[in-house]
């Protein structure tokens, strides 16, 4: 009888584990601004933020991370959503602060998405990569993950890679390591630049406008406590840290060749007129794979 508890809850806390580890948005986030435009559903399955002219909404992280491999599923604003944006992003605080940012800019009917790229070291940018996706975000869930290790960045949709930022301390550039960033979301009015530019406005008529989100999963991934100044991190099944070490094999290279090949429509490390001194010391490290 002992034995039959002790191994029962053994598989409960197993199960309440990974329970816990993905979905529960009630567990996980905040919903931080929006005045009520920002809501829960589904028993913490389901979350959307909406926009209207009022206002847009957000969402924060309760946990703050030193890094991780974090999958989120969103559906984006349908139909005529030239105007809105879509952010999702990893943040630190400061002025100083790293950031890793998943940038969705709407666009008319049947027009595609633009996919914008950023990471932010010690407060400095500058390092856009757009994309069109191979596939309507508007239609349903797919997954946009952000592998973050102490060597790489990873952007991956739906498990393809589409960005690989290295650490490229070797050239001097400095590299997200030891400061905890949340996850942040949000969907807010950016008519005045996102859509060609500011050319084309948000329809009002269609608002309110609404972006869904599920199937948040941060299993693989080193949780901040600010109260001892440390990060412990969980880890999958097999207890493998290996997303720690994790970077792309041949055939995810070859991927992701493809996506920038086909679908990348900007890329700073190509922007010679930009850099008129010279491209940024990085893009030399990531051009090797
Ligand atoms: C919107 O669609 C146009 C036309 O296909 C495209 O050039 C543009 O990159 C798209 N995205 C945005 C954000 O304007
Ligand atoms: C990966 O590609 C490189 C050259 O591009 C090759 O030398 C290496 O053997 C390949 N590795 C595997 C596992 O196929």
């Amino acid at each position: 009888m002992a034995s039959y508890s002790s191994k029962m809850l053994m598989i409960f806390m197993v199960f309440s584990y990974f329970m816990l580890a993905s979905a529960n948005f009630y567990q996980n986030f905040d919903i931080t601004w929006g005045d009520g435009r920002g809501q829960i559903l589904n028993n913490g399955e389901l979350l959307t933020l909406s926009l209207d002219k009022a206002s847009g909404s957000g969402l924060q992280s309760k946990n703050e991370y030193l890094f991780g491999k974090i999958d989120m599923q969103l559906k984006l604003v349908p139909g005529n959503s030239a105007g809105t944006v879509t952010a999702y992003y990893l943040k630190s605080e400061g002025s100083a602060w790293d950031e890793i940012d998943f940038e969705f800019l709407g666009n008319l009917s049947g027009d595609p998405y633009t996919l914008h790229t950023n990471v932010f070291s010690q407060g400095k940018g500058d390092r856009e990569q757009q994309f069109h996706l191979w596939f309507d975000p508007t239609a349903d869930f797919h997954t946009y993950t952000i592998l973050w290790n102490p060597q790489r960045i990873i952007f991956y949709v739906d498990g393809t890679p589409i960005r690989e930022f290295k650490n490229s301390e070797s050239v001097g550039v400095p590299y997200l390591k030891s400061q905890p960033m949340r996850i942040y979301s949000s969907l807010w009015n950016a008519d005045d630049w996102a859509t060609r530019g500011g050319l084309i406005k948000t329809d009002w008529s269609q608002a309110p406008f609404t972006a869904s989100y599920r199937n948040y999963n941060a299993i693989n991934a080193c949780v901040w406590s600010s109260s001892s100044g440390s990060s412990s991190c969980n880890s999958n099944s097999d207890n493998s840290n290996s997303w720690l070490s994790e970077e792309l094999d041949n055939t995810s290279q070859e991927r992701l060749n493809w996506v920038q090949k086909n679908y990348m429509i900007y890329d700073y490390c190509k922007d010679t007129k930009r850099f008129p001194q010279g491209l940024p010391a990085e893009c030399a490290v990531n051009s090797l794979s």
